[in-house]
């Protein structure tokens, strides 16, 4: 089965194949993210700006008479049971699993209970690893259908926090609130200013007009989890400690304004240290500037803040790779291509870019052809529209 052709009735057609025939089987669905900009700033009490976009994890669920969970995905190996009254903890054997059990954990710890157990069937045509947020579409949505399964009324801003506290606990990614926040509370139509400080979102409307979002995937696949991740958000809290050991009460890097950094900046002595606190510091100021460009219709200044963004992760933060770069260099050169930029960790994964409707089949051609001459390998690229978050079909 291809990925790209699952459908809500296919996924249910294989949820009775597996678990039998019957009623009172539910279908959620859960939406991949892009980012628009903001990058590696969440965990740093910046403010981002990702919509949902329109490709789709879907999670069929069905209550059991027992107290048994089982789970099975169309794509991944292997069927997993665990018993509700068991305790969740992660366990490497347990694979995709642990996304699930994570949230199943949470749950639990804040006092939620099951009088059943339950069938699970998981179907994405989210391509995995690849920085769209496949990781998330999952945690985000097992956890909205859980939610409606069993009746818990669990806010949207909870179901997003319960999705990154297992990403921390289950998956060892010590990940900020972003990606599950804006695949637990997207609207169509709009790009979700979030503030990661606060946990609190505005949404702006998202006006493209005669332009598209094209998702660029570079196949290169990153599990987050062996990444530098994790050793980008310590640098980032190394940077943050220096400046309060001099006195500077900044409560986060997000927080210093281009011109306190001017002042304060040098104190940071280490090159790589500053340069990762730079990238904070300019990216913060271009999430700004892009969500005034945004509400003024200037989609020509979003483009250049694309391009200003991916060279701030390219040269400062370090996290594109020959992949990403090569891709975003080519895109720049087509006609029709406003902007584009590397979205979600980098490391691979996916680049952006902000496209002409007249010309989204040359630029996938041409961007496609020279991507596939420098690297060796096809890229895969499609055009997308934003969407709604989490919900039942
Ligand atoms: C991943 C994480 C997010 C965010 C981005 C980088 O997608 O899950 O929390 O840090 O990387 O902006």
């Amino acid at each position: 089965m291809e990925k790209t052709s699952i459908t809500p009735k296919l996924l249910k057609e294989n949820f009775i194949k597996i678990y039998g025939f019957g009623d009172g089987v539910r279908i959620f669905k859960s939406p991949a993210r892009i980012n628009i900009i903001g990058e590696h700033i969440d965990y740093n009490g910046g403010k981002v700006l990702p919509t949902a976009i329109d490709r789709f994890l879907y999670c069929a669920i069905r209550k059991r008479p027992d107290t048994k969970i089982v789970y099975s995905d169309l794509f991944f190996p292997g069927t997993y049971s665990f018993d509700i009254n068991d305790d969740f903890i992660f366990d490497s054997a347990n694979d995709y699993a642990n996304f699930l059990n994570g949230i199943i954990s949470c749950m639990k710890k804040s006092g939620f209970e099951f009088p059943c157990g339950f069938d699970v069937l998981i179907g994405s045509n989210i391509p995995s690893a690849g920085g769209i947020s496949s990781s998330s579409a999952l945690e985000c949505g097992f956890a909205w259908a859980v939610n409606e399964t069993f009746g818990f009324n669990i806010s949207r801003k909870k179901i997003a926090l319960m999705g990154q506290k297992s990403e921390h606990e289950f998956i060892n990614v010590n990940c900020g609130i972003m990606d599950q926040y804006i695949i637990a509370t997207a609207k169509k139509n709009t790009a979700e200013l979030i503030d990661c400080a606060k946990i609190e979102h505005e949404y702006v409307p998202l006006k493209l007009g005669d332009y598209r979002f094209i998702v660029m995937n570079s196949k290169k696949q990153r599990k987050l989890s062996d990444s530098k991740y994790n050793e980008r958000r310590a640098q980032c809290e190394e940077g943050l400690t220096i400046l309060q050991d001099a006195g500077y009460d900044f409560p986060n890097l997000c927080a210093i304004t281009p011109e306190l950094f001017d002042e304060a900046g040098p104190l940071i002595k280490d090159d790589e240290i500053y340069r990762r606190v730079r990238h904070c510091v300019t990216e913060m100021d271009r999430v700004l500037k892009a969500v005034d460009a945004l509400k003024a219709n200037n989609l020509a200044e979003l483009g250049t803040l694309l391009y200003a963004s991916h060279a701030s992760l390219r040269d400062d933060y370090e996290v594109t790779g020959i992949e990403l770069d090569t891709l975003v260099d080519e895109a720049s050169k087509q006609h029709g291509c406003i902007g584009a930029r590397m979205t979600g960790a980098g490391f691979g994964g996916c680049a952006i870019a902000i496209v002409h409707k007249d010309s989204i089949d040359s630029f996938i051609k041409n961007t496609g052809d020279a991507y596939k001459r420098v690297i060796g390998y096809e890229g895969d690229f499609f055009a997308c529209s934003s969407g709604d978050g989490v919900s039942e079909i």
